[in-house]
């Protein structure tokens, strides 16, 4: 059974969502019409130029066995010296969450909206995917990892030229009590200009 997020308060929500660990992601993970729900959110995002900058790729079922035995032949080429634990942990990467979207980044230069500003687009579909299976009471990491700067894992993953990993959204449902960490203070971070 999925679990619900107190909704009650979008504040409150906000303010005490925080993310699971691919460590303890389980079952269930978003049926195929939640993962549709998460991407109507995930493209409701600041797009300067409307561009659409971004595109996803799903991993789910067989696809995440498939993936991981290109990360493991690959590790192996990386890492000649390590040793079967070691690629073992890379086979099941994407084995450690039910479902997992890659967010691409198709950022390119544009005439007139900056590189830079079309990837910030994509992170913010990152995390509007976070939010949103956590609204749906799923549990969810925005994850890298080697796999997302590497060129042969990259093309695995399918994608194409410049594209870039923006992130690989983990989601499922934790099977341990998610731990909160220090978070910043805002206060201390903040400068009103024109005051000493
Ligand atoms: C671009 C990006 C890449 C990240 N890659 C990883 C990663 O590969 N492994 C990891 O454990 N956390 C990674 N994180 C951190 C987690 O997503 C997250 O910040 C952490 O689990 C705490 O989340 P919370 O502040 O939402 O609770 C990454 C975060 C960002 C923004």
């Amino acid at each position: 059974m999925t679990k619900l997020n107190d909704l009650s308060s979008p504040m409150n929500f906000l303010k005490t969502r925080k993310s699971g660990s691919v460590k303890a992601l389980g079952l269930p993970g978003p049926s195929p019409a939640q993962v549709s729900e998460i991407l109507e959110v995930a493209v409701r995002v600041p797009d300067h130029g409307k561009l659409t900058p971004w595109r996803f790729v799903l991993f789910e079922g067989e696809a995440r066995v498939e993936i991981g035995k290109a990360f493991a032949k690959r590790w192996q080429v990386l890492h000649p010296d390590h040793g079967e634990e070691s690629v073992a942990f890379q086979r099941e990467l994407f084995m450690r969450a039910p479902v997992i979207i890659v967010v691409v980044s198709t950022a390119a230069p544009h005439v007139k909206i900056p590189e830079w500003e079309q990837v910030l687009s994509s992170a913010a579909v990152c995390y509007n995917i976070v939010l949103a299976a956590a609204a749906m009471g799923f549990d969810a990491q925005w994850q890298t990892d080697w796999v997302a700067y590497d060129s042969e894992t990259i093309a695995a993953m399918g994608l194409r030229g410049t594209e870039r990993v923006s992130g690989i959204v983990c989601i499922g449902t934790t099977t341990a009590p998610l731990e909160d960490r220090p978070r910043p203070d805002p206060q201390a971070l903040l400068t009103r200009w024109g005051q000493a």
